[in-house]
């Protein structure tokens, strides 16, 4: 059994051993250590570990692959911070707030380094296959954040766009981090590519709650500034839904508040959601979410491995679907 906390454990032990080999100079490392000391889920990691576990029992081929892919989602971070004018992550300063911008690009770039350097750590076949699909999914978070940007100024976005947005900002990597640690684990080709699918659905499930938790959530439990989305007019899957659904008076103020016609934030905030409640966004989006995690799990079944080894990443994946942060 390999269970959540001693995938963790495991990251945590491999990012200790790096702060103590590389660590100078302060103000370029101390940042990285920073973000990547505070509380995060570990998600990718662990999907990774598990993903490794289900095809073989030595998961120390995909100890780095993991770290790196955790690295990577953390520069992805510091940087969309930056994109998204958040101060606040994991209830502390983001990186551009504590220090500036100019070291929070720097930490990042070094971040992403650092991630390729762990991702080829690794015996020497499986250095291409891993890279391959690394490369790929590294690209795609990059176009996804491009489209992200780019909705914010139109209000025309489609559903269909917005799903296509967020498969690329999130899905591939939760889909990588398994596929990878599929090949670590040395699977067959056809099965790896259902745990890619698994995770692309999966991946699609926990933006879509990401973005109901920006709205909803208790904000000292969920780490980041609630209504960040609505401040930013960012079109979130509510959004999307809550412009589709409108009536008349509905209408008016959403069309309002994407106009920058609310200049005070908290106000501005307090009116969307108050739509989204008339409108019942909140089921909607609760039933979306269910509705892609129904699939993801469709495609964790039909994994060729007995059932027995599936518990720990069904668990996680039934953990994710219920999570408040
Ligand atoms: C945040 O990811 C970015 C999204 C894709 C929504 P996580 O919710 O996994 O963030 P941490 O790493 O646990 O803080
Ligand atoms: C995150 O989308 C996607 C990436 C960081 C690539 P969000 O902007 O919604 O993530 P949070 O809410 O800031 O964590
Ligand atoms: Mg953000
Ligand atoms: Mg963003
Ligand atoms: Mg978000």
């Amino acid at each position: 059994m390999l269970s959540l906390n001693s995938c963790i454990e495991i990251i945590n032990k491999e990012f200790n051993l790096l702060k103590t080999e590389t660590n100078q100079p302060a103000e370029l490392y101390n940042p990285i250590y920073y973000v990547l000391d505070l509380a995060g889920k570990r998600i990718r990691p662990t999907l990774t570990l598990m993903a490794c576990h289900l095809f073989s029992e030595d998961i120390s081929v995909a100890i780095k692959p993991a770290a790196a892919i955790e690295i990577f989602h953390n520069f992805t971070l510091v940087h969309d911070d930056m994109m998204d004018n958040a101060i606040l992550r994991r209830n502390q300063p983001t990186i551009h707030a504590k220090w500036d911008y100019n070291v929070a690009i720097l930490s990042g770039d070094a971040m992403m380094i650092k991630a390729y350097q762990l991702m080829c750590d690794v015996d020497q076949e499986l250095i291409k296959p891993l890279l391959d699909i690394f490369n790929k999914t590294a690209l795609a978070v990059c176009e996804g954040q491009q489209y992200d940007m780019n909705f914010a100024t139109r209000n025309d976005v489609h559903l269909d766009e917005y799903i296509q947005m967020i498969a690329l900002k999130t899905s591939v990597l939760l889909a990588a981090s398994l596929k990878i640690g599929a090949i670590c684990g040395y699977a067959p080709e056809q099965e790896a590519e259902k745990l890619y699918q698994f995770g692309l659905n999966l991946g699609l499930a926990f933006q879509i709650q990401d973005d109901y938790l920006d709205v909803y959530a208790n904000q000292d439990v969920f780490g980041k500034m609630v209504g960040g989305d609505i401040a930013e007019n960012k079109k979130t899957f509510l959004l999307i839904k809550a412009l589709e659904l409108a009536k008349e008076e509905h209408s008016v103020i959403l069309q309002k508040a994407i106009n920058n016609e609310i200049p005070d934030m908290l106000e501005k905030v307090r009116l969307v959601r108050k739509v989204y409640d008339e409108l019942n966004i909140a089921q909607v989006t609760k039933d979306k979410i269910t509705e892609y995690s129904n699939k993801a799990f469709e495609f964790l079944q039909s994994v060729d491995i007995e059932d027995t080894r599936k518990m720990q990443l069904l668990e996680l994946a039934y953990g994710l679907m219920k999570r408040k942060k």
